[in-house]
C-alpha cells in the first residue's frame, strides 16, 4: 500500500490524531503480520469462532458483523487495527499506550460504522489473550464467557449513547476484562490491581472498629474535600493533617454526612493499627445500570467476591473494598429516604467527601444532560429525578464521595 508507507500517513489516513512516539519501534512488524495474515477482525468467520467457543456475543453479534463488514476492504484501516493490536498486547507499556493514544476520528467519506468501532475489533482481538490469563488463574470455562461476554457488551454504552449509532470510546476499560482486573460478581463489577490513592488513613482497633483521618487533605469551609483542580471559592479553607506523637495518632474525622470534622479525633497507639493507607491494594467496587440492585444481590456479590480473590487471588492481600462514586454521597440518605436500594448500598460503607464539584448524576442520572442545563429544564420521571431536580434549582450539588469497607 503506498500511500501509507510511513506511521505518519497511515495514523492521518485513518484519523487518528494521536499515537505514541514508541509505536514508531513496532510499526514494521505489524505491517509484516498484516501483510501474512490481513485483518481477520474484518470477517464474520472470526466472530462466529469466538462465539461458538466463549458464546461472548449473545446480545451484540449483529452490531460486531456489520463493523465488520463495513471495515472489509479497508486496507488502511485493517493496518492501523493490526498496529494497535501488536502495541497493546505488549502489556509493559500499555497504560501509557492508552493514556498516549486517541482513537480515530471518522476521515471524509469513510465508514463511520468501521471508523468509531476501530478500538472494539482491537478488543475482541485480545480475547484469546484474556481467556488463557483467565484460565491460568483457574477461572471455569463458564466464567470465562461470562467476563467475556461483559467485555464484548461494552459497546452498548456507546450505542445507547449515540442513538442506536456504531461505536466504542473505553477501550482501557474493556481492556480491564482481558487483564484479568475487572470482574462481573453477581451484581457488581470488582475491580482488582487497584492501589487506595486518596488522601485519607484508615485506623483499626481490636474490636474491628474503624476511623478514617483526612492525611493532608485540602478542605473546602463546608467541610467537603477541595479538589486542587477546581476554581471553587477557597475562602476559609483549611488542610486536615494527621499529627503524630509517640503514643497517638490526632487528626480530623468524617462525619454521618461525609464531611470533614472540624474537631479533632485522638487515637491511642495502644489500641488503633493503621488499616488502610496511600498505595495499599484493594478492591474498587463498580455498579452497572441494570435491575435489579437489591441488598440481597449486593450481598452475595460481597460474599462471593471474598471467595474469588481467596481462590484465584490468593496473593492479592487487599486491605479493603472502596466505591467512588455518586451513589455513595450521604446526601442521599435524605433525598431518597430509608427504602431506597442506593441508601442501602451506600450505608455498607464508610462514606467520605470526595469531589467538590458534584457533575457525575448528570451522566448518570440524567442520560448525559449538560452539566450548565438550566436546571428547571431536568426531568423528573423518578422520585431520584425529582428530588435532585429541587436541590440543583435551590443552587445546590450532589457530591461524590468515596466509601470503604474494610477487608475481614
Ligand atoms: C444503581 C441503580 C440500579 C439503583 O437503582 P434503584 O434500585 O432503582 O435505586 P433506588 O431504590 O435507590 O431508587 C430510588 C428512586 O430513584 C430512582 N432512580 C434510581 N436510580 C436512578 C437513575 N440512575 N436515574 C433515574 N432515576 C433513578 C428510582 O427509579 C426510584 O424512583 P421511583 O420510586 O420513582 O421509581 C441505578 O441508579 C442505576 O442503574 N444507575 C446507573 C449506574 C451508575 O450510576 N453506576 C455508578 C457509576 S459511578
Amino acid at each position: 500500500m503506498t500511500d501509507c508507507i510511513s506511521i505518519d500517513k497511515l495514523m492521518e489516513s485513518v484519523g487518528c490524531r494521536k499515537y505514541p512516539a514508541r509505536w514508531s519501534g513496532i510499526f514494521d512488524a505489524a505491517m509484516e503480520e498484516y501483510d501474512r495474515n490481513g485483518c481477520p477482525y474484518f470477517t464474520p468467520e472470526f466472530y462466529e469462532e469466538l462465539d461458538r467457543k466463549y458464546g461472548c456475543f449473545e446480545t451484540t453479534r449483529e452490531y460486531y458483523l456489520k463493523a465488520a463488514s463495513c471495515a472489509a476492504g479497508d486496507e488502511a484501516l485493517g493496518r492501523f487495527v493490526v498496529l494497535l493490536i501488536t502495541a497493546l498486547r505488549d502489556k509493559t507499556y500499555r497504560s501509557e499506550d492508552l493514556a498516549g493514544f486517541e482513537r480515530p476520528v471518522t476521515p471524509p467519506g469513510k465508514d463511520p460504522d468501521a471508523y468509531e468501532m476501530a478500538t472494539a475489533f482491537v478488543l475482541v482481538a485480545l480475547f484469546e489473550d484474556g481467556a488463557d490469563e483467565l484460565r491460568r488463574r483457574g477461572v471455569s470455562d463458564e466464567y470465562i464467557r461470562t467476563v467475556l461476554k461483559y467485555a464484548a457488551g461494552g459497546i452498548k454504552s456507546y450505542i445507547r449513547r449515540h442513538n442506536g449509532a456504531l461505536g466504542y470510546d473505553i477501550l482501557w476499560w474493556g481492556l480491564l476484562y482481558t487483564q484479568c482486573e475487572l470482574f462481573p460478581i453477581v451484581r457488581l463489577e470488582m475491580q482488582f490491581n487497584v492501589n487506595w490513592s486518596f488522601c485519607v488513613t484508615v485506623f483499626r482497633n481490636a474490636d474491628g472498629q474503624s476511623v478514617p483521618l483526612a492525611n493532608g487533605m485540602p478542605v473546602h469551609k463546608s467541610g467537603r474535600y477541595l479538589d486542587p483542580a477546581d476554581t471553587e471559592d477557597t475562602e476559609g479553607s483549611w488542610t486536615a493533617e494527621i499529627e503524630e506523637t509517640d503514643s497517638t495518632w490526632i487528626g480530623h474525622s468524617f462525619g454521618a454526612d461525609g464531611l470533614v470534622k472540624k474537631e479533632t479525633t485522638v487515637l491511642p497507639k495502644s489500641e488503633w493499627q493503621i488499616a488502610l493507607k496511600a498505595g495499599d491494594p484493594v478492591i474498587d467496587v463498580h455498579i452497572p445500570a441494570s435491575d435489579p440492585f437489591t441488598p440481597e444481590l449486593v450481598e452475595r456479590s460481597f460474599e462471593e467476591t471474598r471467595r474469588f480473590a481467596a481462590e484465584h487471588f490468593p496473593d492479592y492481600k487487599y486491605k479493603a473494598f472502596i466505591c467512588h462514586s455518586w451513589l455513595m454521597s450521604a446526601q442521599l440518605d435524605a433525598l431518597l429516604g430509608e427504602d431506597s436500594n442506593i441508601v442501602k448500598f451506600s450505608r455498607r460503607f464508610r462514606r467520605m467527601t470526595k469531589k467538590s464539584h458534584g457533575d457525575d448524576v448528570f451522566s448518570f442520572v440524567f442520560n448525559g444532560i449538560d452539566r450548565n442545563t438550566d436546571p428547571h429544564l431536568l426531568p423528573e420521571n423518578t422520585r431520584l429525578e425529582r428530588a435532585l431536580k429541587s436541590l440543583y434549582v435551590s443552587g445546590g450539588a450532589l457530591y461524590e464521595m468515596y466509601g470503604y469497607i474494610l477487608a475481614k
